[in-house]
């Protein structure tokens, strides 16, 4: 049977790289008849620190953020994983599962420890297994991401694989990775070698969902190029990554493909075609953001949605987690 799962953090705003790499196409797999599950992973939120009354902000906004992009929550289940306790039951488990030389690999955790490891939570360095977790105790088959997570879900392919292996059984699948269209790696828009990212210091480096018109515009026409006009053709976008960045996210918003933006704007100066994309994005992200803030005017609302979503996933969850302890001999 197939299932999908994904989650996002909340933490800070969304951003453009979650909106195309993630939330635009949840929204499209609902109504492929496939089972849907769509997370706020709060208790991957506080693997660093988060301020309480920011947490429950941002979990509200997310909610709103997922139910603006087309998200319909009597056809998907949206939840906050924390109110779904079979999600860190599982953890436990993969916990004893994962081996320390794999988490070691993790290339999210060397960026967000730093230099200073010592100092990060265990939670930062266990955090693939708490989303391993996230994934299987539903036994997902698909998990819709962006580039930067690849790395992980094949973390909770091994997981699967290992936990299948020691016990001599085929109870977890191996869930495969989606990761497609052409804004699976959106860039910031103040550097085309970084990932747009909720935390970069540079509120300039990306489009928040919450940015207003007139921001998302400004924030478009100072992003970083170089002086040369667009290419002519598709070759001609290697090796300028600001540029190819500016036509992938085009592409994504329009729902097109760089060959045929390359097609209709090659040729034309950044100061011609970075007011179209402003207009574009401002086009597609303003209903969002108008939805978004109406849907938060009714907080009990939002709440209501995710504990309905959460009682549906534990649902789910729970004889999962308990056929697996079986499986691993606790007395049930
Ligand atoms: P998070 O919260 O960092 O990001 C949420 C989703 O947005 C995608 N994304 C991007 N896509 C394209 N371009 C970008 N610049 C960009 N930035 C972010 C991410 O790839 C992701 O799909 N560990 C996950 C959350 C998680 C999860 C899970 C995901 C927890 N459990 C289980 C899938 C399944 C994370 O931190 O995503």
């Amino acid at each position: 049977k197939q299932r999908v799962f994904s989650g996002i953090q909340p933490t800070n705003h969304l951003q453009l790289g979650n909106y195309l790499g993630a939330l635009k196409r949840f929204a499209g797999m609902q109504n492929s008849g496939i089972e849907t599950l769509y997370c706020i992973v709060d208790l991957h939120a506080i693997t660093v620190w988060q301020d309480p009354a920011d947490l429950t902000r941002a979990t509200r906004e997310l909610a709103a953020g997922y139910l603006a992009s087309g998200l319909d929550p009597k056809k998907s289940i949206l939840f906050n994983q924390s109110q779904v306790p079979a999600h860190t039951q599982m953890a436990w488990v993969f916990n004893c599962v994962a081996r320390m030389g794999w988490l070691n690999r993790m290339t999210q955790f060397k960026d967000k420890a730093g230099k200073n490891r010592e100092n990060a939570s265990v939670g930062l360095f266990t955090y693939p297994n708490l989303m391993a977790a996230d994934i299987l105790v539903y036994k997902a088959t698909h998990v819709p991401v962006g580039e930067d997570q690849k790395q992980h879900v094949e973390l909770t392919r091994d997981i699967a694989m290992k936990f299948n292996n020691d016990f001599g059984t085929e109870f977890f699948p191996i869930t495969e990775p989606v990761i497609e269209g052409v804004a699976t790696r959106v860039m910031s828009l103040r550097d085309g070698t970084k990932k747009m990212s909720k935390s970069d210091p540079s509120d300039m480096s990306r489009i928040n969902l919450t940015d207003d018109a007139d921001t998302i515009a400004k924030k478009i026409r100072k992003a970083k190029t170089d002086p040369e006009p667009l290419p002519e053709t598709l070759d001609g976008l290697q090796d300028r990554p600001e540029a190819k960045n500016l036509v992938n996210i085009y592409a994504a918003l329009a729902d097109s493909d760089p060959a045929t933006i390359i097609a209709e704007f090659g040729g034309q100066p950044f100061s011609d075609f970075k007011p179209k994309l402003a207009e574009l994005a401002v086009n597609s992200l303003s209903p969002i953001t108008n939805e978004m803030n109406r849907l938060m005017e009714d907080p009990a609302e939002i709440d209501r949605i995710l504990a309905d979503g959460a009682r549906r996933a534990q649902e789910i969850a729970a004889p999962i987690v308990d056929e697996a302890y079986k499986i691993i001999g606790m007395v049930r």
